[in-house]
Protein backbone atom coordinates (compact mmCIF):
# COMPACT_ATOMS: atom_id res chain seq x y z
CA UNK A 1 0.00 0.00 0.00
CA UNK A 2 1.33 3.50 -0.76
CA UNK A 3 1.97 5.44 1.91
CA UNK A 4 -0.37 8.68 2.54
CA UNK A 5 0.98 12.11 1.94
CA UNK A 6 0.45 13.88 5.28
CA UNK A 7 -1.24 17.49 5.01
CA UNK A 8 -0.95 19.77 8.60
CA UNK A 9 -4.46 22.03 8.19
CA UNK A 10 -3.91 25.03 10.14
CA UNK A 11 -6.87 27.35 11.28
CA UNK A 12 -8.42 28.99 14.43
CA UNK A 13 -11.87 28.17 13.06
CA UNK A 14 -12.36 25.23 14.54
CA UNK A 15 -15.59 24.52 11.57
CA UNK A 16 -14.04 25.21 9.21
CA UNK A 17 -11.12 23.04 10.02
CA UNK A 18 -13.44 20.28 10.50
CA UNK A 19 -14.50 20.73 6.85
CA UNK A 20 -11.50 20.92 5.50
CA UNK A 21 -10.13 17.68 7.38
CA UNK A 22 -13.39 16.06 5.98
CA UNK A 23 -12.82 17.52 2.55
CA UNK A 24 -8.89 17.09 1.79
CA UNK A 25 -9.01 13.93 3.90
CA UNK A 26 -11.68 12.61 1.46
CA UNK A 27 -9.37 12.67 -1.29
CA UNK A 28 -6.70 10.49 0.16
CA UNK A 29 -4.37 12.68 2.26
CA UNK A 30 -3.62 11.64 6.22
CA UNK A 31 -4.76 15.00 7.89
CA UNK A 32 -3.23 16.50 11.00
CA UNK A 33 -4.52 19.48 12.90
CA UNK A 34 -3.37 22.68 14.52
CA UNK A 35 -5.82 25.48 16.14
CA UNK A 36 -2.92 28.39 15.53
CA UNK A 37 0.15 29.86 14.20
CA UNK A 38 2.29 28.86 17.14
CA UNK A 39 0.62 24.67 17.33
CA UNK A 40 1.82 24.41 13.41
CA UNK A 41 5.51 25.86 14.56
CA UNK A 42 5.58 23.08 17.10
CA UNK A 43 4.21 20.17 14.58
CA UNK A 44 6.38 20.56 12.40
CA UNK A 45 9.43 21.00 14.51
CA UNK A 46 8.29 17.34 15.80
CA UNK A 47 8.09 16.07 12.31
CA UNK A 48 7.95 16.71 9.09
CA UNK A 49 4.80 16.79 6.66
CA UNK A 50 3.93 16.89 2.72
CA UNK A 51 2.39 20.00 3.08
CA UNK A 52 0.28 23.26 5.27
CA UNK A 53 -2.65 24.33 4.62
CA UNK A 54 -3.00 27.26 6.55
CA UNK A 55 -4.97 30.29 7.25
CA UNK A 56 -3.36 33.60 7.14
CA UNK A 57 -5.29 35.47 10.02
CA UNK A 58 -5.31 33.35 13.11
CA UNK A 59 -5.64 35.32 16.54
CA UNK A 60 -2.44 34.01 18.59
CA UNK A 61 0.69 33.85 16.16
CA UNK A 62 -0.42 34.57 12.67
CA UNK A 63 -0.25 32.38 9.23
CA UNK A 64 2.76 34.52 8.52
CA UNK A 65 4.73 34.79 11.50
CA UNK A 66 4.44 31.21 11.60
CA UNK A 67 5.33 30.52 7.68
CA UNK A 68 9.17 32.50 8.77
CA UNK A 69 9.41 29.63 11.89
CA UNK A 70 8.70 26.88 9.73
CA UNK A 71 10.69 27.63 6.73
CA UNK A 72 13.70 27.78 8.60
CA UNK A 73 12.77 24.62 10.39
CA UNK A 74 12.18 22.57 7.10
CA UNK A 75 12.68 24.99 4.47
CA UNK A 76 11.23 21.62 2.01
CA UNK A 77 7.06 21.31 3.22
CA UNK A 78 5.54 23.69 0.87
CA UNK A 79 3.24 25.86 2.52
CA UNK A 80 -0.68 27.03 0.99
CA UNK A 81 -1.97 29.90 2.62
CA UNK A 82 -5.72 30.84 2.95
CA UNK A 83 -6.92 34.39 2.62
CA UNK A 84 -9.93 36.50 2.89
CA UNK A 85 -10.02 38.35 -0.39
CA UNK A 86 -9.43 41.12 1.59
CA UNK A 87 -5.59 40.77 2.30
CA UNK A 88 -4.58 39.56 -0.80
CA UNK A 89 -1.61 41.68 -0.37
CA UNK A 90 -0.69 39.73 2.68
CA UNK A 91 -0.70 36.75 0.77
CA UNK A 92 1.60 38.21 -1.83
CA UNK A 93 3.98 39.46 0.77
CA UNK A 94 4.04 35.77 1.73
CA UNK A 95 5.00 34.16 -1.47
CA UNK A 96 8.42 36.66 -1.06
CA UNK A 97 8.53 34.52 1.94
CA UNK A 98 8.59 31.47 0.31
CA UNK A 99 4.95 30.12 0.70
CA UNK A 100 4.67 28.11 -2.16
CA UNK A 101 0.32 29.23 -3.27
CA UNK A 102 -2.31 31.06 -1.87
CA UNK A 103 -5.65 30.53 -1.90
CA UNK A 104 -8.87 33.18 -1.43
CA UNK A 105 -11.59 32.13 1.07
CA UNK A 106 -14.12 31.23 0.45
CA UNK A 107 -12.45 28.19 -1.01
CA UNK A 108 -12.78 26.92 -4.62
CA UNK A 109 -12.58 23.17 -3.67
CA UNK A 110 -11.49 22.31 -7.22
CA UNK A 111 -9.09 25.30 -7.58
CA UNK A 112 -7.45 23.64 -3.67
CA UNK A 113 -7.52 20.19 -5.00
CA UNK A 114 -5.39 20.86 -7.95
CA UNK A 115 -3.02 23.29 -5.52
CA UNK A 116 -2.51 20.50 -3.04
CA UNK A 117 -1.92 17.93 -6.14
CA UNK A 118 0.45 20.52 -7.63
CA UNK A 119 2.38 20.93 -4.42
CA UNK A 120 2.96 17.43 -4.08
CA UNK A 121 4.30 17.28 -7.64
CA UNK A 122 6.51 19.52 -7.25
CA UNK A 123 8.02 18.13 -4.26
CA UNK A 124 8.54 14.98 -5.86
CA UNK A 125 10.20 16.49 -8.59
CA UNK A 126 12.43 18.23 -6.51
CA UNK A 127 13.36 15.61 -5.16
CA UNK A 128 14.05 13.23 -7.94
CA UNK A 129 16.12 15.76 -9.33
CA UNK A 130 18.27 16.39 -6.12
CA UNK A 131 18.45 12.60 -6.72
CA UNK A 132 19.74 12.42 -9.97
CA UNK A 133 22.24 15.10 -9.63
CA UNK A 134 23.49 13.65 -6.35
CA UNK A 135 23.64 9.99 -8.58
CA UNK A 136 25.38 12.23 -10.97
CA UNK A 137 28.47 13.66 -9.39
CA UNK A 138 28.93 9.78 -7.23
CA UNK A 139 29.29 8.49 -10.59
CA UNK A 140 32.09 11.12 -11.28
CA UNK A 141 33.23 11.47 -7.80
CA UNK A 142 33.24 7.92 -7.10
CA UNK A 143 37.19 8.56 -6.36
CA UNK A 144 36.66 11.30 -4.92
CA UNK A 145 38.87 10.96 -1.52
CA UNK A 146 37.95 13.59 1.53
CA UNK A 147 40.67 14.53 3.48
CA UNK A 148 42.65 17.43 4.68
CA UNK A 149 44.10 16.62 7.65
CA UNK A 150 48.26 16.45 7.08
CA UNK A 151 48.34 12.86 7.21
CA UNK A 152 45.60 12.65 4.35
CA UNK A 153 47.06 15.30 2.11
CA UNK A 154 50.37 13.40 2.77
CA UNK A 155 48.95 10.02 1.92
CA UNK A 156 47.42 11.61 -1.33
CA UNK A 157 50.55 12.86 -2.35
CA UNK A 158 51.89 9.29 -2.08
CA UNK A 159 49.07 7.97 -4.03
CA UNK A 160 49.91 10.42 -6.85
CA UNK A 161 53.55 9.31 -7.21
CA UNK A 162 52.84 5.59 -6.61
CA UNK A 163 49.74 5.48 -8.87
CA UNK A 164 51.49 5.45 -12.32
CA UNK A 165 54.31 2.72 -11.50
CA UNK A 166 53.50 -0.83 -11.59
CA UNK A 167 54.69 -1.13 -8.04
CA UNK A 168 52.78 -3.70 -5.66
CA UNK A 169 50.77 -2.04 -3.11
CA UNK A 170 50.28 -3.00 0.12
CA UNK A 171 47.39 -0.78 2.10
CA UNK A 172 47.24 -1.13 6.02
CA UNK A 173 44.67 0.46 7.93
CA UNK A 174 41.90 -0.23 10.74
CA UNK A 175 38.41 -1.55 9.16
CA UNK A 176 36.46 0.93 7.56
CA UNK A 177 39.22 3.79 6.97
CA UNK A 178 39.49 3.74 3.22
CA UNK A 179 42.14 0.84 1.80
CA UNK A 180 39.56 0.05 -1.32
CA UNK A 181 38.86 3.39 -2.00
CA UNK A 182 42.43 3.95 -1.78
CA UNK A 183 43.29 0.83 -4.51
CA UNK A 184 40.38 2.43 -6.59
CA UNK A 185 42.07 5.63 -6.65
CA UNK A 186 45.70 3.86 -7.41
CA UNK A 187 44.31 1.62 -10.36
CA UNK A 188 41.90 4.99 -11.49
CA UNK A 189 45.31 7.10 -11.85
CA UNK A 190 47.11 4.31 -13.37
CA UNK A 191 47.64 3.60 -16.98
CA UNK A 192 45.89 0.52 -16.42
CA UNK A 193 42.64 2.39 -15.76
CA UNK A 194 40.65 1.60 -18.65
CA UNK A 195 41.22 -2.36 -18.10
CA UNK A 196 39.76 -4.41 -15.47
CA UNK A 197 39.93 -3.47 -11.37
CA UNK A 198 39.07 -6.87 -9.63
CA UNK A 199 38.60 -7.40 -6.42
CA UNK A 200 38.74 -10.43 -4.10
CA UNK A 201 38.54 -11.04 -0.60
CA UNK A 202 40.84 -13.39 1.04
CA UNK A 203 38.65 -13.66 4.08
CA UNK A 204 35.79 -14.65 2.44
CA UNK A 205 36.38 -17.66 0.47
CA UNK A 206 37.44 -21.10 1.88
CA UNK A 207 40.52 -22.05 1.00
CA UNK A 208 39.70 -25.06 -0.70
CA UNK A 209 37.69 -22.54 -3.00
CA UNK A 210 40.06 -19.71 -2.92
CA UNK A 211 42.93 -21.37 -5.72
CA UNK A 212 40.38 -21.96 -8.14
CA UNK A 213 38.82 -18.77 -7.54
CA UNK A 214 41.93 -16.82 -7.76
CA UNK A 215 43.63 -18.65 -10.57
CA UNK A 216 40.72 -21.08 -12.40
CA UNK A 217 40.10 -24.23 -13.08
CA UNK A 218 39.59 -26.55 -15.90
CA UNK A 219 37.19 -28.40 -16.76
CA UNK A 220 36.46 -31.79 -14.56
CA UNK A 221 39.22 -30.03 -11.89
CA UNK A 222 37.11 -31.12 -9.14
CA UNK A 223 33.38 -32.57 -8.63
CA UNK A 224 31.00 -29.76 -9.91
CA UNK A 225 33.93 -27.95 -12.29
CA UNK A 226 31.82 -29.29 -15.71
CA UNK A 227 33.33 -26.09 -17.62
CA UNK A 228 36.97 -24.25 -17.64
CA UNK A 229 36.97 -21.33 -16.06
CA UNK A 230 39.13 -18.12 -15.56
CA UNK A 231 39.95 -17.13 -12.14
CA UNK A 232 40.79 -13.13 -10.80
CA UNK A 233 43.68 -13.12 -11.94
CA UNK A 234 42.81 -13.69 -15.88
CA UNK A 235 39.57 -11.48 -15.25
CA UNK A 236 42.34 -8.60 -13.66
CA UNK A 237 44.78 -9.14 -17.01
CA UNK A 238 45.92 -5.85 -18.23
CA UNK A 239 43.94 -4.35 -14.83
CA UNK A 240 44.85 -4.28 -11.23
CA UNK A 241 44.10 -7.11 -8.90
CA UNK A 242 42.78 -6.01 -5.36
CA UNK A 243 43.57 -8.72 -2.74
CA UNK A 244 41.30 -7.67 0.32
CA UNK A 245 41.98 -9.32 3.97
CA UNK A 246 45.43 -10.48 2.45
CA UNK A 247 46.16 -11.66 6.27
CA UNK A 248 43.60 -14.21 6.28
CA UNK A 249 45.24 -15.90 3.13
CA UNK A 250 46.44 -19.76 4.48
CA UNK A 251 49.80 -20.32 4.11
CA UNK A 252 49.76 -23.16 1.03
CA UNK A 253 47.78 -20.71 -1.04
CA UNK A 254 50.71 -17.31 0.22
CA UNK A 255 52.93 -19.97 -1.59
CA UNK A 256 51.13 -20.61 -4.84
CA UNK A 257 50.27 -16.18 -4.94
CA UNK A 258 54.23 -15.65 -4.51
CA UNK A 259 54.55 -17.83 -7.52
CA UNK A 260 52.57 -16.19 -9.37
CA UNK A 261 53.83 -12.70 -8.60
CA UNK A 262 57.31 -13.59 -9.18
CA UNK A 263 56.80 -15.69 -12.74
CA UNK A 264 54.18 -13.40 -13.85
CA UNK A 265 52.26 -16.89 -15.06
CA UNK A 266 49.35 -19.08 -13.93
CA UNK A 267 48.22 -22.49 -14.06
CA UNK A 268 44.86 -23.13 -13.79
CA UNK A 269 43.77 -25.82 -10.73
CA UNK A 270 43.33 -29.34 -12.58
CA UNK A 271 45.42 -28.00 -15.98
CA UNK A 272 49.19 -27.33 -16.83
CA UNK A 273 49.03 -25.18 -19.25
CA UNK A 274 51.23 -21.88 -18.35
CA UNK A 275 49.46 -18.75 -18.85
CA UNK A 276 50.97 -15.17 -19.08
CA UNK A 277 49.19 -12.75 -16.95
CA UNK A 278 49.77 -8.56 -16.92
CA UNK A 279 47.96 -7.57 -13.48
CA UNK A 280 49.00 -4.94 -10.90
CA UNK A 281 48.76 -6.43 -7.61
CA UNK A 282 47.77 -4.31 -4.27
CA UNK A 283 46.64 -5.47 -1.07
CA UNK A 284 44.64 -4.66 1.76
CA UNK A 285 44.88 -5.55 5.78
CA UNK A 286 43.61 -4.61 9.09
CA UNK A 287 46.30 -6.79 10.67
CA UNK A 288 49.48 -6.32 11.67
CA UNK A 289 51.17 -8.21 9.12
CA UNK A 290 54.58 -7.73 9.97
CA UNK A 291 53.96 -9.42 13.35
CA UNK A 292 51.64 -12.26 11.71
CA UNK A 293 55.14 -12.84 9.83
CA UNK A 294 57.11 -13.00 13.30
CA UNK A 295 54.80 -15.46 14.45
CA UNK A 296 54.84 -17.62 11.34
CA UNK A 297 51.37 -17.29 10.02
CA UNK A 298 52.08 -15.61 6.91
CA UNK A 299 55.33 -15.94 4.61
CA UNK A 300 58.28 -13.55 4.67
CA UNK A 301 58.91 -13.90 1.41
CA UNK A 302 55.28 -12.85 0.12
CA UNK A 303 55.17 -9.97 2.92
CA UNK A 304 58.23 -8.50 1.13
CA UNK A 305 56.74 -8.87 -2.41
CA UNK A 306 53.68 -7.12 -1.57
CA UNK A 307 55.00 -4.31 0.50
CA UNK A 308 56.93 -3.07 -2.64
CA UNK A 309 55.20 0.35 -1.40
CA UNK A 310 53.29 0.83 1.85
CA UNK A 311 49.94 2.75 2.33
CA UNK A 312 49.31 3.15 5.85
CA UNK A 313 45.46 4.86 6.68
CA UNK A 314 45.54 6.76 9.32
CA UNK A 315 42.14 5.52 11.99
CA UNK A 316 39.62 8.54 11.83
CA UNK A 317 40.75 9.62 15.55
CA UNK A 318 44.21 10.65 14.23
CA UNK A 319 42.69 12.95 11.80
CA UNK A 320 39.61 14.67 13.39
CA UNK A 321 40.25 17.71 11.37
CA UNK A 322 38.54 15.42 8.35
CA UNK A 323 35.56 14.30 10.84
CA UNK A 324 33.29 17.48 9.76
CA UNK A 325 34.25 17.79 6.26
CA UNK A 326 33.44 13.92 5.78
CA UNK A 327 30.27 14.51 7.62
CA UNK A 328 28.98 17.13 5.76
CA UNK A 329 29.78 15.46 2.81
CA UNK A 330 27.64 12.62 3.41
CA UNK A 331 25.29 14.53 4.86
CA UNK A 332 24.26 16.12 1.69
CA UNK A 333 24.73 12.87 -0.38
CA UNK A 334 22.37 11.06 2.23
CA UNK A 335 19.83 13.70 2.54
CA UNK A 336 18.80 13.24 -1.11
CA UNK A 337 18.97 9.54 -1.47
CA UNK A 338 16.37 9.91 1.66
CA UNK A 339 14.86 12.85 0.47
CA UNK A 340 15.52 15.53 3.43
CA UNK A 341 15.95 18.49 3.50
CA UNK A 342 19.05 19.27 5.45
CA UNK A 343 21.43 22.04 6.31
CA UNK A 344 23.95 20.86 8.33
CA UNK A 345 24.85 20.19 12.12
CA UNK A 346 24.41 21.99 15.20
CA UNK A 347 27.35 23.21 17.23
CA UNK A 348 26.43 20.29 19.60
CA UNK A 349 26.55 17.39 17.25
CA UNK A 350 29.43 18.75 15.52
CA UNK A 351 31.10 19.11 18.94
CA UNK A 352 30.30 15.27 19.96
CA UNK A 353 31.41 14.33 16.50
CA UNK A 354 34.63 15.51 16.72
CA UNK A 355 35.13 14.10 20.16
CA UNK A 356 33.85 10.90 19.48
CA UNK A 357 36.80 7.77 18.72
CA UNK A 358 35.31 6.26 15.94
CA UNK A 359 36.30 2.39 16.04
CA UNK A 360 34.95 1.91 13.05
CA UNK A 361 35.83 5.10 11.03
CA UNK A 362 34.41 6.48 7.95
CA UNK A 363 32.70 3.31 7.47
CA UNK A 364 30.68 4.12 11.02
CA UNK A 365 30.67 7.75 10.18
CA UNK A 366 28.79 7.33 7.25
CA UNK A 367 26.16 5.04 9.40
CA UNK A 368 25.75 7.66 11.89
CA UNK A 369 25.04 10.35 9.66
CA UNK A 370 22.48 8.12 7.85
CA UNK A 371 20.89 7.29 11.00
CA UNK A 372 20.64 10.86 11.92
CA UNK A 373 19.29 12.05 8.42
CA UNK A 374 16.56 9.61 9.02
CA UNK A 375 15.94 10.38 12.58
CA UNK A 376 16.28 14.27 12.16
CA UNK A 377 13.19 16.65 12.50
CA UNK A 378 14.59 20.01 11.62
CA UNK A 379 16.74 21.25 8.41
CA UNK A 380 20.06 21.07 11.09
CA UNK A 381 21.12 17.50 12.25
CA UNK A 382 21.69 17.46 15.93
CA UNK A 383 22.99 15.86 19.18
CA UNK A 384 19.83 14.12 19.83
CA UNK A 385 19.56 12.25 16.32
CA UNK A 386 23.13 10.60 17.19
CA UNK A 387 23.59 7.28 19.02
CA UNK A 388 23.77 7.53 22.40
CA UNK A 389 27.55 7.19 23.25
CA UNK A 390 28.02 10.55 21.41
CA UNK A 391 26.32 12.64 24.47
CA UNK A 392 29.16 11.46 26.81
CA UNK A 393 31.77 12.20 23.21
CA UNK A 394 31.45 15.87 23.70
CA UNK A 395 34.02 16.86 26.18
CA UNK A 396 33.28 18.71 29.57
CA UNK A 397 35.42 21.65 28.72
CA UNK A 398 34.61 24.57 31.02
CA UNK A 399 33.94 26.16 27.97
CA UNK A 400 31.38 23.58 26.66
CA UNK A 401 29.93 23.52 29.72
CA UNK A 402 29.64 27.13 30.36
CA UNK A 403 28.04 27.49 27.09
CA UNK A 404 25.18 25.19 28.12
CA UNK A 405 24.77 26.92 31.57
CA UNK A 406 24.11 30.24 29.82
CA UNK A 407 21.84 28.70 27.08
CA UNK A 408 19.65 27.58 29.72
CA UNK A 409 20.16 23.75 28.80
CA UNK A 410 21.77 22.19 31.33
CA UNK A 411 21.61 22.93 35.36
CA UNK A 412 25.25 22.85 36.94
CA UNK A 413 24.58 19.92 39.06
CA UNK A 414 24.23 18.14 35.70
CA UNK A 415 27.54 19.49 34.18
CA UNK A 416 29.46 18.83 37.45
CA UNK A 417 27.70 14.93 36.96
CA UNK A 418 28.79 14.91 33.35
CA UNK A 419 32.59 16.09 34.14
CA UNK A 420 32.52 13.50 36.79
CA UNK A 421 31.82 11.05 34.70
CA UNK A 422 33.42 11.35 31.45
CA UNK A 423 36.97 12.07 33.37
CA UNK A 424 36.29 8.58 35.20
CA UNK A 425 35.53 6.77 31.62
CA UNK A 426 38.43 8.63 30.50
CA UNK A 427 40.67 7.14 33.56
CA UNK A 428 39.11 3.92 33.04
CA UNK A 429 37.01 3.75 35.72
CA UNK A 430 40.50 4.32 38.07
CA UNK A 431 39.08 6.86 41.05
CA UNK A 432 41.96 7.70 42.21
CA UNK A 433 43.39 8.76 38.83
CA UNK A 434 40.04 10.30 38.26
CA UNK A 435 39.89 12.84 41.70
CA UNK A 436 43.73 13.50 40.79
CA UNK A 437 42.32 14.49 37.46
CA UNK A 438 39.62 16.95 38.62
CA UNK A 439 41.71 18.24 40.93
CA UNK A 440 39.76 17.12 44.13
CA UNK A 441 40.45 14.50 46.55
CA UNK A 442 39.72 10.60 46.04
CA UNK A 443 37.05 11.29 49.34
CA UNK A 444 34.97 14.33 47.71
CA UNK A 445 34.84 12.26 44.59
CA UNK A 446 33.36 9.48 46.00
CA UNK A 447 30.86 12.06 48.27
CA UNK A 448 29.94 13.39 44.76
CA UNK A 449 29.35 9.83 43.20
CA UNK A 450 26.92 8.81 46.44
CA UNK A 451 25.11 12.63 45.67
CA UNK A 452 24.86 11.69 41.95
CA UNK A 453 23.86 8.01 42.80
CA UNK A 454 26.44 6.39 40.65
CA UNK A 455 27.66 4.68 43.87
CA UNK A 456 25.79 3.21 46.72
N1 LIG B 1 38.56 9.81 2.81
C1 LIG B 1 37.36 9.37 2.39
N2 LIG B 1 36.59 10.16 1.63
C2 LIG B 1 35.39 9.74 1.21
N3 LIG B 1 34.87 8.54 1.49
C3 LIG B 1 35.59 7.70 2.24
C4 LIG B 1 36.88 8.07 2.74
N4 LIG B 1 37.37 7.04 3.44
C5 LIG B 1 36.45 6.07 3.41
N5 LIG B 1 35.37 6.46 2.69
C6 LIG B 1 34.14 5.66 2.48
O1 LIG B 1 33.98 4.88 3.64
C7 LIG B 1 33.53 3.57 3.34
C8 LIG B 1 34.52 2.56 3.86
O2 LIG B 1 35.71 2.65 3.11
P1 LIG B 1 36.45 1.35 2.55
O3 LIG B 1 35.48 0.30 2.17
O4 LIG B 1 37.42 1.79 1.52
O5 LIG B 1 37.18 0.93 3.89
P2 LIG B 1 38.15 -0.30 4.18
O6 LIG B 1 39.35 0.26 4.83
O7 LIG B 1 38.32 -1.09 2.93
O8 LIG B 1 37.32 -1.09 5.28
P3 LIG B 1 37.35 -2.68 5.65
O9 LIG B 1 38.69 -2.94 6.26
O10 LIG B 1 36.25 -2.80 6.66
O11 LIG B 1 37.12 -3.41 4.38
C9 LIG B 1 33.35 3.53 1.85
O12 LIG B 1 32.01 3.82 1.54
C10 LIG B 1 34.25 4.64 1.35
O13 LIG B 1 33.81 5.16 0.11
MG1 LIG C 1 37.56 -2.99 2.52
Amino acid sequence: MAVKHSILVVDDDKAHRTMLKTLVGGWGYAIHEADDGSGAVDAVSERPFDLILMDIRMLNVSGIEALDRIKQLNPAIPVVLMTAYSSVETAVEALKKGAYDYLTKPLDFEKLRLTIHRAMEHTRLKAENRQLKADLTDRFQRHRIIGQSPAMVRLLDTVAQVAPSEATVLICGESGTGKELIAGALHYNSSRKNGPFIKINCAAITETLLESELFGHERGAFTGADRRKDGRFLQADGGSLFLDEISEMPLTMQAKLLRVLQERELTRVGGDAVIPVDVRVMAATNADLHKRVRQGEFREDLYYRLNVVALELPPLRARREDIVLLAQHFADRLAAKNRKHIKGFTPQAVNALTHYDWPGNVRELINVTERAIVLSRGAYLDLADLPLDFETAAPATPEAAGEALLTGQIPLDEVEKAAILKTLQAARGNKSEAARRLGITRKTLHKKLKKYGVMP
